[in-house]
């Protein structure tokens, strides 16, 4: 196949999405500017009940973004100076800027080649006397292995949050991504399957002490208004989003399953080439909130991508352990080599639902034009 220069794909076109719910996202929108309701009130009550319904768990807080999610679930769990949080070095920088942010030390683990969540043999020996709790992330849209990683935390008595910003609707056998942690947190930043119109967050759980604790301390602790039995902050979701969010969580499984077939197409067209695929455990429903594969000349493709008018991204170009602000932690490249690995191989190509099966032939053709010429 000859690839068509007329064409261009951007790694995400969130135009596209509008244009398909504009009537129900501008209803949604004119129903908030009509009653003036902008903070709590019966479209976040309502976004909490769902996304708990969602997430197969007991209770739901929103919050501010996924950051603030991680944040204040470590805050809830008293977690502070002296202690130690486990991380993976390759994820999004709030993972373990979040443990920094509370007074903790995080503490990193490398990933799994294939899946490129923590991998599960090494985290044992990364738990100390201070070890307070694990952060395990669900990347790129696949629940990992929570079971396994739970069964250690729950052996050291110790507290695990699942950082499900990448992951909402993701299942591990059956099991919902946030349901089956200490607390699950999602993120609604736009590029997310579920992503709204700014920031926003959610914070899962199945223990009722705990939500109560934490959506105190999102709304500086004070309940009654004006009473503050806690020092909290001011971490909450705007009912404009929240709205937002509702009208999208209708259609959020629609769209996970157009990635998975997006995902399968490109799968397809890369068969027999140097490209590397994602990896989809069979034990996980995968969302492909990202599209990652791995090539050799990573930086080389990503420019040629950029000439032919494909969008693409390196998620993530420096694993966190060698991290400027972390050089006090005193980690080291080499340190860990998967991350390292994966930080320097993997791109993202676009994967939104929206995309024509024509884009994707030509950004599959595209990649493997240049692989080969490697
Ligand atoms: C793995 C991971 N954790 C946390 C976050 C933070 O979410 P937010 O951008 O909503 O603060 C993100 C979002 O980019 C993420 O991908």
């Amino acid at each position: 196949m000859s690839t068509n220069t007329s064409i261009k794909v951007p790694l995400l076109d969130l135009r596209a999405q509008y244009d398909t719910i504009r009537p129900e996202v501008d209803d949604a929108v004119r129903k908030i500017m009509e009653s003036c309701g902008f903070i709590g009130g019966p479209e976040i009550k309502g976004l909490e009940e769902e996304i708990a319904r969602y997430s197969q768990s007991a209770h739901a807080v929103a919050c501010a973004s996924g950051t603030d999610a991680i944040l204040m679930a470590l805050w809830t769990l008293g977690i502070g100076p002296g202690d130690e949080v486990i991380s993976p070095a390759y994820t999004f920088f709030a993972t373990a800027g979040t443990i920094a942010n509370n007074g903790a030390t995080p503490v990193f683990v490398d990933v799994d080649p294939k899946t490129f969540n923590l991998d599960v043999h090494l985290l044992e020996k990364a738990i100390t006397p201070r070890t307070k709790a694990v952060v395990a992330v669900s990347l790129f849209g696949q629940c990992c292995d929570i079971p396994a990683i739970k069964a250690i935390c729950d052996k050291h008595q110790i507290y695990l949050i699942e950082d499900a910003a990448q992951s909402i609707g993701s299942e591990w056998e059956g099991k919902r991504s946030g349901s089956m942690c200490d607390f699950g947190t999602f993120s609604f930043f736009p590029s997310k399957n579920l992503g709204g119109a700014g920031d926003g967050g959610m914070v899962v759980t199945q223990n009722a002490e705990l939500a109560d604790k934490l959506r105190l301390l999102c709304n500086h602790g004070a309940k009654p208004k004006y009473y503050h039995s806690l020092v909290g902050t001011n971490s909450r979701l705007d009912a404009l989003q929240a709205a937002i969010l509702r009208v999208k969580l209708r259609h959020l499984d629609r769209w996970s399953e157009k990635r998975a077939k997006n995902a399968a197409l490109y799968n397809q067209l890369f068969e027999g080439s140097k490209v590397g695929t994602p990896f989809h455990d069979p034990r996980t429903r995968h969302i492909y909130n990202q599209y990652i594969i791995r090539v050799a000349n990573r930086d080389g493709l990503k420019a040629h991508l950029g000439e032919k008018n494909i969008g693409c991204e390196v998620y993530y170009p420096v694993p966190l352990h060698v991290q400027q602000c972390f050089a006090h932690l005193g980690y080291k490249a080499g340190d860990m080599p998967v991350s390292e690995q994966a930080a320097a191989e993997t791109l993202a190509l676009p994967i939104y639902p929206e995309l024509m099966d024509e884009q994707i032939r030509y950004v599959a053709q595209t990649v493997r034009d240049f692989v080969e010429k490697q």
